[in-house]
């Protein structure tokens, strides 16, 4: 394997810290990854010297300021492989990309008695802003459930999905039980019917190099900060023959095209969506990471990362009492875990103490915490800027905390 990993985290320095007096082993990679040297540097550069807002202003600053935008939007584009640049609209995360399309498509779209379908699995993020948008419509939410490994039942599709479906709302990868969702098969499935399907990429993107044009979804939401980016900054694909059908979803400065105290016609795409002063140096402080991401092998990193899961499974499986939620065949990057006789949030606090970042808690998914009938998990997130060294730390870590309960 030719992935030089020390040579990776010499590019994230605040991996090379120590916390609470020991080396940082920071497993909290899902909740947000670590950013490299090179986006920190170009975020820096473009406050020190160039910032201004864009689209607004013919001066020198505002020009530089918005050719570095659009340039980092064709960035987002060539990445996903968007047909055009009109369907890549910036947001401030997932979360406000899937707020976007619950609200603009159900404006569109849901009428009384029709169905949202999502799953069981999903981050809160792609569950209330469908059902806020079916209790504005009067439509209703339906999910599909997961088997007890984290597997979706995808065999109960064809009795949840009805003719009301408008569309289906699905995680790629989900961020607590780690499972990657069939989503070929479910856009294919979906559009035998002619129902759109929107993927929660923010746990995708991490892991997988997205084509949206091969995949043929509808739309695909994820943010910045965890592919290596800052916060504050998302993205939204979406298929020009759904958004140009769509209204807006915020008003403001930006998204208009001819404003009169009686009435407003909008602006074409994207920026009919981008309601505001956007967030310019969030994204290009994304495209600096796209960047990083292209440069490295993405065959290799996917080899590392599966092995790691792999060794991370094996190793917490030998520890007694220890609960993996979630092991379906198909799975990415994290373990949720709880140990018998100890509080999450205890274990946390006391890997804490040993330098070791995870996270606990309801992971934002109270349905998978429902399912499994705990309160909270413990949740271990792997980039591939984690060595095989810190499994042994993390390990022999739990085994100390467990023999003080
Ligand atoms: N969505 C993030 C997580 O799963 C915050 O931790």
């Amino acid at each position: 394997m030719s992935l030089d990993i020390s040579a990776i985290r010499k590019e994230f320095p605040i991996l090379d810290q120590k916390i609470n007096g020991k080396p940082l082993i920071y497993f909290d990679n899902a909740a947000t990854a670590q950013r490299p040297l090179q986006v920190i540097e170009k975020m820096d550069e473009f406050s020190l010297l160039t910032n201004a807002n864009i689209h607004r202003a013919t001066h020198t600053l505002a020009n530089k300021t918005t050719e570095a935008f659009e340039s980092a939007r064709e960035t987002v584009r060539n990445y996903v492989n968007a047909q055009e640049v009109a369907e890549v609209i910036f947001t401030h995360g997932t979360t406000e990309s899937i707020n976007l399309v619950a609200f603009s498509f159900g404006e569109a779209f849901i009428n009384q008695g029709d169905e949202v379908v999502v799953t069981e699995m999903e981050h809160h993020a792609n569950i209330v802003p469908w059902q806020m948008m079916c209790q504005r419509r009067g439509a209703i939410l339906k999910a599909i459930p997961f088997a007890d490994n984290g597997e979706l039942c995808t065999d109960q599709f064809d009795s949840i999905v009805t003719d009301k479906t408008k569309i289906i709302a699905i995680t790629h990868v989900s961020n607590t039980l780690g499972t990657v969702n069939p989503i070929a098969a479910i856009i294919s499935k979906a559009h035998e019917r002619n129902i759109p399907v929107l993927i929660d990429g923010a746990q995708g993107v991490p892991h997988f190099r997205i084509d949206v044009q091969a995949l043929d979804c509808d739309f695909y939401a994820f943010s910045g900060h965890k592919i290596y980016g800052p916060t504050g900054i998302g993205v939204l694909y979406g298929k020009r023959k759904w958004l140009d059908q769509m209204p807006p979803f915020m008003g403001g400065g930006e998204m208009i095209d001819r404003v009169t105290l009686s009435r407003t016609t909008y602006n074409q795409l994207p920026y009919k969506f981008e309601a505001g002063t956007p967030n310019y140096v969030g994204a290009i402080g994304l495209a600096s990471a796209i960047q990083f991401v292209q440069n490295l092998d993405h065959q290799e990193l996917t080899i590392y990362e599966n092995q790691f899961l792999t060794a991370a499974t094996l190793k917490l499986k030998q520890i007694e009492g220890l609960k993996i939620y979630g092991e379906a065949p198909q799975k990415a990057g994290v373990v949720s875990f709880n140990i018998d006789g100890i509080h999450p949030f205890d274990l946390g606090t006391l890997l804490d103490q040993l330098g070791i970042a995870v996270r606990t808690g309801r992971l934002c998914a109270d349905p998978v915490m429902d399912h499994f009938g705990v309160e909270n998990m413990v949740r271990a997130s792997f980039s591939f800027y984690n060595t095989f060294d810190e499994i042994d730390v993390f390990y022999k870590a739990l085994i100390r905390l467990k023999a003080m309960f």
